[in-house]
């Protein structure tokens, strides 16, 4: 009983401890404005990929290096930009030379997870602000090294969580904002993706996606539903995550789909995978919010986000997407359409066809690749921080640290050391005229 007590008290302590700062806050810091924004890319693989044929189309934008050790990945996007036109960028020998070049103002880290900080740390310590990949880290100690790093070196480090920019989700965003929906209480979000065959294959994402199915179970891609979540609760504006408590379903899916799917002599088939099937996390807010955050990555199911957001006035429900306003009739939904001539977001009504064009994720990469450009260009602030990458990708650590510590629940660190109070405008920064042009 004792010893049971003692370690908790430790595990608990761990999380709390906030290290002391290395520099001032980055909250509302601007980028230093310039007219052309010259950019590194490490990793060039699916999405890296992806990423760069949108930055390609964002006016400003110059890639001028990248690095990937796959040569059919360089191939590739070599083609793609000479084809679009363009200079070839540089090709490095390593993520190291390419964050230490003096023509790159801003990396972009398109890599698999374990590389996210290592290269995301240098990039800073080599005075660029770097767009780091979903999620930005998978520890603690990882989240306080990107916030202490970006503010010792006022660097930015972003992360880039495409969903916040989704068509449906910034119109909610500004539904949210008007007030429709009455005072917010509650959020749910997701991450469930059938990703089995791709967590099984012997190419792109199934080389490392996999591992960590062996060794951690809890949430392992928290940022995307949380993410547009967190805006909607002006998370950092206002409010922050305090508490998590989580549990874990027990693994079947993926190892019933490998033996259904593998031949025999496959070495697959004698992997053991921890993670469980769903994981379900709750959160609280210093506001008294609660957040439901959910991770399937294996079961046949349809994709889903979830990304609802209720208030005391009304509901959203994605998928489809529904609303539910106080006086509607009785049980239910309408779609979003008659709203969409007074609440659909600016950034969407000048860039949407663009946006759609190109594609990425149904239209929300290009936005946030443009708009991520066009504040570096204004020298504005990012929308999204460090201190945002911290908190939405720590749900990822302290789910495992909760379902291992039998569900206990965990005080949720305070990246931004104190400074997630509204700070007058920036409340509503994220609507404001800037964002929507
Ligand atoms: N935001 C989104 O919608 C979204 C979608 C898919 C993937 N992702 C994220 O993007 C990241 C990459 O995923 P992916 O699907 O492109 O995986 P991938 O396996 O297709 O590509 C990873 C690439 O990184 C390269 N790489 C490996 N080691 C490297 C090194 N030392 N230096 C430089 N490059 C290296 C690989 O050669 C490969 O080309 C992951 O963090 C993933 O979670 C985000």
């Amino acid at each position: 009983m004792n010893e049971i007590a003692t370690h908790t008290k430790e595990t608990l302590a761990k999380i709390e401890a906030t290290p002391p700062a290395q520099g001032a806050t980055m909250k509302g810091v601007p980028f230093e404005a310039r007219d052309v924004v010259r950019i590194g890319f490490i990793g060039l693989g699916g999405r890296g990929f992806g990423v760069l044929k949108e930055v390609l189309a964002v006016e400003g934008a110059r890639i001028v290096a990248w690095h990937d050790p796959n040569e059919a990945q360089v191939r590739q996007a070599s083609e793609c930009v000479t084809g679009a036109g363009h200079p070839l960028p540089a090709s490095e020998t390593d993520w190291r030379g390419l964050c230490e070049r003096a023509d790159v103002d801003l990396v972009y880290v398109c890599t698999p997870w374990d590389l996210h900080v290592p290269c995301a740390l240098h990039a800073m310590e080599c005075g660029k602000h770097v767009a780091v990949e979903v999620p930005a880290a998978t520890t603690l100690a990882d989240c306080w090294r990107l916030v202490d790093t970006s503010e010792r070196t006022r660097r930015h480090c972003v992360m880039l969580e495409n969903c916040c920019y989704g068509a449906t989700e910034l119109m909610v965003l500004n539904i949210v904002r008007a007030g429709l929906l009455g005072t917010i209480t509650h959020g749910e979000a997701a991450y469930i993706h059938d990703l089995r065959e791709i967590l099984l294959a012997d190419r792109g994402e199934g080389l490392w996606r996999r591992e960590p199915h062996k060794l951690r179970n809890g949430n392992l891609y928290p940022t995307h539903g949380l993410g547009p979540v967190a805006w909607y609760m002006n998370i950092h504006q206002g409010d922050r995550f305090t508490r998590l408590v989580s549990m874990s379903s027990l693994p079947a899916a993926l190892a019933e789909y490998r033996d259904a799917n593998l031949p025999s002599e496959d070495p697959k088939r004698g992997e053991i995978y921890r993670c469980g099937d769903m994981n379900v996390s709750l959160l609280q807010t210093a506001l008294g919010r609660t957040v439901v955050l959910q991770h399937d990555v294996v079961t046949p199911r349809p994709y889903s986000r979830i990304n609802l957001i209720q208030g005391s006035q009304g509901a959203f429900c994605d998928y489809p997407p529904r609303i539910f306003l106080n006086g509607q009739k009785e049980h239910e939904w309408k779609s979003l359409d008659h709203l969409k001539a007074d609440y659909e977001h600016p950034l969407w009504k000048k860039y949407g066809e663009t946006a759609l064009k190109l594609g990425g994720h149904g239209g929300m990469d290009f936005i946030m690749n443009s708009r991520l450009i066009q504040t570096i260009r204004r020298g504005q602030p990012p929308d999204m921080d460090v201190y945002d990458a911290a908190a939405w990708s720590a749900p990822g650590p302290l789910s495992e640290i909760s379902v291992a510590e039998n569900s206990m629940p965990l005080p949720f660190p305070d990246f931004t050391r104190g400074r997630w109070k509204a700070e007058g405008a920036a409340s509503k920064s994220r609507i404001s005229k800037t964002f929507a042009d």
